[in-house]
């Protein structure tokens, strides 16, 4: 921890014994995965039992916090543009800014030399030490450094504080091992160590108990989950067998270590959603030993192949373009494969280096800015028209879905998901349904991203 002199804000100056009383009020945004969304909920938690409190205005707040990603250059940029508001404001009024996550971990001394005005850089494994770093700042104006990474913190003690809602994430797993070439998430989060059962068993059932319906399970690798003699399949299993959820997800499996038992808890169990997220990334032979994703394309495909012997179990992915030396024919083996796979969805993105990795030492990142746009463009447009079709295909069916709460475009229209993971809007003065509830919707439209449709007459709201 650094202990640098910095400016004490004027506002807190003039009114410290009033927001003493008061405690604290803390403006928060998350960037990233749902990791980090998850990881907000555990800062939330810390800070609250020392007494600080959150505000949704930002205005209102004496402490700024942003929990960031790093995964590729265009989280970074969000970034740098939001600091920029708040360094101006900083000057004005008085401000703590605190700079939490993935960019904190990666980029810390970057971060410290060019931005004298963020006072607090925490790293994922260091939250505990938030509330003394804050109180530093605000109190002593001292600059706090916290980006040690540990081998045992899992936060299992901390109970996260999140909002109302039927969806809970809970991460069972932190940091990764697997080291892929590209990948930025081994530096920033450091060595994988998993939660014990009890705990997450724990937390499950607080969740239900709260109103939560569906619950995803997180972990860069849940594959790698190992807690005496509990394995994923095994923790899915327990998750899903607590009493009262209607829905078990989890994200992600590593395609080069998916175990037969897991495939049998999806295809067995009746609320573990038929749904897996597989990331391919290439399709490409060369392309996956650079990446160092220990599968082959034969491999990823023999796997494919075994999933859907199981039953309709729906296959999302994640796709890189334009990773260090991929050939227009290289790319070409990934654009062919989307096209036979037919992914309900597919996350594209261009391959964007990043400090410390594998990739960044040993690969020149050599394709072109515009041959990778070009690329990722030809997937998504590609993806975009099979999630049509398999969308078209429901029109005229019936699909069972999980109200989870207002339609983003409107408030008159609930929104849920299928079990196979696809958006579903439909008008709520159909039925005075409730989030939580699972519903029969006869669907009459479909966009690559969004199934419309109706409540299903003389059918309605469903228990499960
Ligand atoms: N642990 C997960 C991935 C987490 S990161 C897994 O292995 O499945 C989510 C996705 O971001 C990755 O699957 C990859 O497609 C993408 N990604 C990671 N690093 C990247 C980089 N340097 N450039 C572009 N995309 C990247
Ligand atoms: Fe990154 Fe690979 Fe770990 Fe996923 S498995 S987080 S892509 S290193
Ligand atoms: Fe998640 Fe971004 Fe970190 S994707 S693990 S918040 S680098």
């Amino acid at each position: 921890m650094s202990d640098m002199p910095l400016l004490l804000p004027q506002r807190l100056k003039a009114e410290s014994s009033v927001t003493a009383k008061r405690g604290y009020q803390i403006y928060m945004e998350t960037f990233g995965c749902q990791m980090n969304e998850y990881d907000t909920e555990l800062v939330r938690s810390i800070m609250k039992a020392r007494g600080f409190q959150f505000t949704p205005v930002d205005e209102e707040a004496d402490i700024i916090l942003f929990n960031t990603c790093a995964i590729r250059e265009n989280a970074h940029n969000r970034l740098y543009g939001h600091l920029a508001r708040y360094k101006a404001r900083k000057k004005e009024r008085g401000l703590v800014i605190g700079v939490l996550g993935c960019m904190a971990q990666n980029l810390k001394q970057e971060l410290l030399d060019s931005r004298s005005w963020i006072d607090v850089l925490v790293g994922p494994d260091a939250y505990r030490q938030l509330p003394d770093l804050l109180t530093n700042a605000l109190e002593h104006q001292r600059r706090g450094l916290a980006v040690d990474l540990s081998e045992y913190e899992t936060y299992s003690q901390i109970v996260p504080d999140r909002g109302d809602g039927v969806n809970g994430w809970i991460a069972v797993m932190r940091g990764c091992d697997n080291f892929c070439s590209f990948c930025v998430v081994p530096y920033t989060r450091g060595r994988e160590r998993s939660r014990d059962p009890e705990g997450i068993l724990e937390e499950v059932k607080r969740l239900v108990s709260q109103g939560v319906r569906q619950i995803t399970l997180l972990g860069q690798n849940v594959n790698s989950y190992r807690s005496g003699a509990w394995d994923f399949s095994r923790l899915l299993v327990a998750v899903a067998d607590v009493p009262g959820l209607h829905r078990v997800r989890f994200t992600s499996p590593h395609p080069k270590d998916f175990p037969p038992a897991l495939l049998e808890a999806v295809a067995q169990h009746p609320i573990i959603c038929n749904q897996i997220h597989l990331p391919l990334q290439s399709a490409n032979d060369r392309m996956l030993e650079r990446m160092g994703r220990g599968y082959t394309r034969r491999e990823y495909l023999v796997l494919v192949e075994a999933i859907l012997k199981k039953g309709p179990i729906v296959l999302t992915t994640d796709l890189i373009c334009g990773f260090c030396g991929e050939t227009d024919e290289e790319f070409h083996d990934t654009y062919n494969l989307v096209k036979e796979m037919e992914y309900q969805a597919a996350f594209v993105f261009k391959y964007s280096e990043r400090k410390h990795t594998i990739a960044a030492r040993k690969f020149p990142d050599d394709v072109s800015e515009q041959v990778k746009g070009y690329r990722t463009n030809e997937i998504i447009e590609l993806q975009k028209e099979i999630s049509l079709q398999k969308n078209q295909a429901w029109i005229g069916r019936e699909v069972e879905v999980m109200i989870e709460g207002d339609a983003k475009k409107s408030d008159q229209q609930w929104m849920g998901h299928t079990e196979h993971n696809v958006t579903v809007v439909w008008p709520k003065e159909s039925l005075n349904g409730l989030p939580g509830e699972l519903v029969s919707i006869s669907i009459h439209d479909a966009t690559p991203s969004t199934l419309y449709g109706m409540v299903t007459k003389g059918d309605g709201r469903r228990e499960k």
